[in-house]
């Protein structure tokens, strides 16, 4: 083989493997990008959301979720409305372990807040708290 014509061939290899080298480096970016979209949800991931119902904590759990959802008729200023108030740590309790808390935030037929059931993370724990013995924490 001449010197011209061992050139001639190694720059055509060279064109090649750049060729390839480009297509395989597309393939990887594809497949790293577009099957990502069909499984980047988290409830298909771990079977469920998380919700941390460990160490549920009065204070920083039960009262925000109470502020949220009940004391527009269950505080102080509103208790009016339902003759029950559950701003107060010690009148909460008498409904947590006297059952009414899980069970009207848990009725469907009586659902507490009355407009519809809050969602299943905060019942889980309110219900979680409750079974801890409703600890002033
Ligand atoms: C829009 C007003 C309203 C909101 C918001 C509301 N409640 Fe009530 N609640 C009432 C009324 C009115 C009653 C009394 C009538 C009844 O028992 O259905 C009541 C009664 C209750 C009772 C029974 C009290 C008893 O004397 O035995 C419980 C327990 C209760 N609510 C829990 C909750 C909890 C927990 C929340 C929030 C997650 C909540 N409620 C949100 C209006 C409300």
């Amino acid at each position: 083989m001449t010197n011209a014509r061992f050139k001639r061939l190694t720059s055509a290899m060279n064109i090649m493997l750049k060729k390839i080298s480009f297509f395989a480096i597309l393939a990887i970016i594809i497949s790293l990008t577009v099957p990502s979209c069909y499984y980047d949800n988290e409830q298909e991931l771990y079977g469920t959301t998380t919700c941390d119902t460990t160490a549920v904590s009065y204070a920083n759990d039960i009262v925000p979720i109470l502020e949220n959802n009940c004391y527009s008729c269950h505080d102080n200023g509103n208790f009016s409305i339902s003759n029950a108030q559950f701003d107060n740590y010690n009148l909460l309790k008498t409904y947590a372990t006297g059952g009414g808390l899980i069970g009207r935030t848990n009725d469907v037929s009586s659902p507490m807040p009355p407009a519809q059931l809050m969602d299943e993370c905060n019942r889980n724990i309110i219900k979680a708290w409750v079974e801890a013995g409703a600890p002033n924490n």
